[in-house]
Parts: C-alpha cells; structure tokens; sequence
C-alpha cells in the first residue's frame, strides 16, 4: 500500500475524492471543480438526496470536462464530527472500503481544513485511517479469483504544503506498521504461531529497529523458577519462550514503563477443557502478547522518547499425560505457591511469572499489563470497552483518557480487598479461581496483583475486543490489535 502527498493541483485523470460538509457545502477549491463539471456534483447530490453526512460518501462517475473516472464525494458531517483527531480519522477509515466496492485502485484525495485541523493534517489522518481499514489477512487463499480481493492500493494526497502532511503520516504509519504486525500474528493460526516461531517473529521484527531482544528457553525459565508459565506449557509438545524487548529511546539513568503481555498460542483448556464449539477462537489467545508485540514495533518506529520493557509469556495449553492437573501446586518464580484448581484458568499463570519477573529485574516506574483473560468481561462490557483493573488512580486516568482519545475504550473495576480473600487456597498461597460464584474477571485481577509487588500496575481484560466479528470504523472483522493505539498513545502522553 502506498500514501504519497503532493501539490493540491486538480488531476486531469483517474478517481478524485473530495470532502462534502453537512448541507452538501464544498471548499472553494471543489466548488471549482464542481463548476468545471458543470454542476455536475451538486446535480448529483441532489438526485442521490446526498447531503454530505459524516460515513456517507457518493460515487460520481465520468464526471464532465474534466477527464477524470470518477469523483467520490466524501461525506465529512458538520463541527461535531471534526473535533477530534479521531473524527477525522473515522472520515478516513471510509475510503477504502468504497474504493474497495468500486474496485477502484487508487485515488487523490483534495484535502482540506476541518475544524481545528489544517489540510495537512487532515491529510495525514485520513491517509492514517485508509491504511488501517484497509488490512486484511488473506495469505491463505489460493483459490480466490482476481476480482474478490480488495483492489485499494495507492492513495494520494493533495495538500499545500507537502513536507508537513509527510512528516506527520511519518509517524502515524510507524504506529499502522504496529498495529498490522498485531493483527498478522494474532490471524496466523497456532500451527504456525506457537511459542517457538513467535519469538523468533518478534526478534525478526523488531531486532532491525534498535530493539533489544532477549529469548529466554524452558532451560533458562526453569532456572528462574517460573513454575507457572512453565507449567502451563508442559502439556504441549511447543516449548515455552519468555520474550524480553527493550527500547531505550528516553535518558539512560530513566526507570522504563513495563507491557506484559499473555501469550497463550493456543488454549484447549487444558485438563480442564473446553467445549469444542468455538475451540478454535482461542487461537487469539496470543492477543495481548501481540498488541505489546505491535506497541513496542510502533514506538521503536517512531522513536519514542521513552525507555520501554515489553515482556510476553508464550505457551501452548494442552491435554496431555504430561499435562498440569486441577489440584497441581505449582511455585512461581516470586516464591509463592499456587493451587491450579483448573487448568483452563491459564493466563493468570503466565502473567504471575511474567509480572513478577517484570517488575524484579526492571524496576520499571508502572506496569500495564494486556490479556485475553476472562469470558467474564464480555458477559460484563459485551464488545466495547476492556476491562481495567489497577492499583493505581493515576494509572488509570492516563489510560482512560488515551483509550478515549483512540477509541481504544476502558471501564474500571472495583478491586476491593474482599475479592482478594475469594483466592485464599486452602493448601496454597493461592488458588487460580475463586472459591465464590461471579466476578470472574475481578478474582482474576486480584490474582495477578499478588505478583506485582507494589509496583503501580494496570491490567486491561482484552478478551471482548481483540476480535471483531463485524467491521468496524478502522478494522475489518477479525484481528483488532486492540491496545496498539492505546499504549501509544501512553507513551505520547509521557514523552510530553
Ligand atoms: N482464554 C480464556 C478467556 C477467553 C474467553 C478469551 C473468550 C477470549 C475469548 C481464558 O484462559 C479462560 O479460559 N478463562 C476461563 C477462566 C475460568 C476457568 C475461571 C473463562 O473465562 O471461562
Ligand atoms: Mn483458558
Ligand atoms: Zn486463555
């Protein structure tokens, strides 16, 4: 895919976008272009009733005088729906699946002000959006005719000044080089992503980017004592990996902020299996792994001015003889002991090992951590919002206020010492569920900030929004690579 911005002259040939404002209103410029047509556009919008409505975008075709295939009018609303980046954005996210529907190739897009945002940046934010609409994960069609691909490949922008809108879709497009290495690896089915291809995936992908890459093996875990993450994996013939990614783009004396991310390549369940209706689901486990994965590749492409530590916890969870039991003790690295009353409840095992390895060796000033933990938190908050659970307000406010501007929305949990007492086990520190019905999300929580330390702490429940069964305003149904934006958006946030 291809973004290019140049000088906002009309061309004389192939498909020309222009934006329509509520009441069918045209810039000076497209009013030009409209009385080139002879009143062709605005003849248009009266017979098609189009009024410019932010989403709603009209295909004029052969428009005359001008040579050009045709003029898609892009619907942009009225000041209410050009008051945020993220506005814009969403006018953005609607080229390309009309150009997609028209089998267009490419098109020049006539940028202009909008609200507060000058044409360039506006440029810069549509472009942004065209490219994250447009991906899809079609590598394993062998079959598919020519003309059932998405034909949208090359998008231009017409604005004044070049080298403005330029640098500022420079970084937006390391942020979209993130978020499409997510949505790649939490797509690719576990036969192909399994602990072992995974880590070298990351090291591959973020290596050339200055990203330190530590691959920690079964052998060097065990040393380390991680008898959870490790004992999540001993059911599979995929060894377990432990991948450390360091980015020291802030001053070297600086504590970094923490991602963690779980990892689980495939999860049956375990002992404690699953149904098989819907199994194949949890090839997405890997989630929140891959939105660390994705936000460490956005903030090393864009030279974030901060140090940042991304750990994953990679494991496959299997049935096997060799497989962890309900009732198992399994010891953590931090020392403590867990009673594993079903193997099903997995994540939380990873991510003990990972957080308290996290927070021992880096010291880091807070740790967000990212997983697709609960069935429990779409049952509370169905599709759209995560789930946020934390130690820390200030934590909190940070992340609500980037999910917000992201679109990337959470919702806050209640974290009361009560719920702690629901995994008290019996026999061990602790037990992996609780011992009450309900708040399976908040019991999970509270599990994993016993491996925390103290140390400020956020942990966002992603399990109803990293996979989307409809399209969405900046993603095609699938891979969502929710918490890319939104930990980018952190660290924007920080570096200030
Ligand atoms: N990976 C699942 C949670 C999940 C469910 C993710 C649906 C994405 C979509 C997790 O490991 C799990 O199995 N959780 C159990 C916990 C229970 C055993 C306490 C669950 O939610 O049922
Ligand atoms: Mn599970
Ligand atoms: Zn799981």
């Amino acid at each position: 895919m291809k973004f290019t911005f140049s000088k906002a002259t009309i061309p004389n040939s192939g498909i020309l976008a222009i934006l329509v404002s509520e009441g069918g209103k045209l810039s000076a410029q497209a009013e030009s272009v409209d009385k080139t047509t002879s009143g062709a556009l605005k003849k248009a919008m009266k017979a098609a009733q189009y009024t410019g409505k932010k989403g709603k975008n009209l295909v004029v075709y052969s428009p005359a005088n001008t040579g050009l295939e045709a003029i898609i009018l892009v619907g942009v609303g009225g000041p209410k729906d050009q008051e945020s980046e993220l506005n814009i954005e969403r006018i953005g996210g609607t080229i390309a699946p009309t150009l997609n529907a028209h089998r267009f190739t490419k098109a020049a897009v006539l940028a202009e002000k909008l609200g507060n945002f000058s044409a360039e940046e506006v440029a810069a934010h549509i472009a942004y959006a065209a490219k994250l609409k447009a991906y899809h994960f079609y590598k394993y069609f062998t079959t598919k005719k020519a003309d059932e691909y998405p034909t949208f490949k090359e998008l231009t922008l017409l604005v004044t000044n070049t080298k403005a809108a330029e640098d500022k879709f420079k970084i937006l497009d390391k942020v979209a080089d993130g978020i499409y290495l997510t949505r790649n690896v939490v797509s690719e089915p576990p036969n192909v992503i399994y602990p072992e291809s995974y880590a070298k995936i990351i090291a591959k992908e973020l290596q050339p980017l200055g990203v330190k890459v530590e691959i920690l093996d079964r052998k060097a875990m065990e040393k380390l004592g991680m008898g959870a993450l490790l004992g999540v994996g001993q059911g599979s013939t995929k060894e377990s990996r432990l991948v450390v990614m360091q980015w020291k783009g802030g001053k070297p004396a600086d504590k970094p902020v923490a991602f963690v991310g779980k990892g689980v390549t495939f999860d049956t369940g375990g002992i404690s299996i699953k149904p098989s209706d819907g199994m194949g689901d949890m090839k997405y486990d890997m989630a929140g792994s891959g939105a660390v994965v994705g936000a460490m590749k956005a903030l090393a492409g864009r030279k974030a001015k901060m140090n940042v530590v991304g750990v994953v916890g990679l494991v496959e969870n299997m049935p096997d003889g060799n497989a962890i039991r309900p009732s198992d003790i399994l010891h953590t690295m931090s020392g403590q002991t867990i009673e594993c009353l079903n193997t099903d409840a997995e994540g939380r095992l990873v991510l003990a090992d990972a957080l308290w390895y996290t927070q021992d060796r880096f010291k880091p000033k807070f740790i967000v951590d990212l997983a697709t933990l609960t069935g429990a938190i779409t049952i509370a908050l169905g599709r759209h919002y995560a789930g946020l659970f934390s130690n820390s307000d200030d934590l909190c406010d940070r992340l609500t206020k980037a999910g917000k501007a992201v679109d990337e929305k959470l919702w806050r949990f209640p974290t009361d010492e009560a719920y702690d007492r629901q995994i008290d086990s019996v026999i061990a520190d602790v037990q992996n569920i609780g011992n009450e019905k309900g708040a399976g999300s908040i019991t999970a929580s509270k599990f994993l900030e016993r491996f925390v330390n103290k140390t400020p702490w956020a942990h966002l429940d992603i399990a109803g929004v990293a996979w989307a069964s409809k399209d969405g305003d900046f993603c095609t149904k699938g891979a969502t690579a929710f918490g890319v934006r939104l930990l980018n958006e952190l660290v924007l946030g920080l570096e200030k």
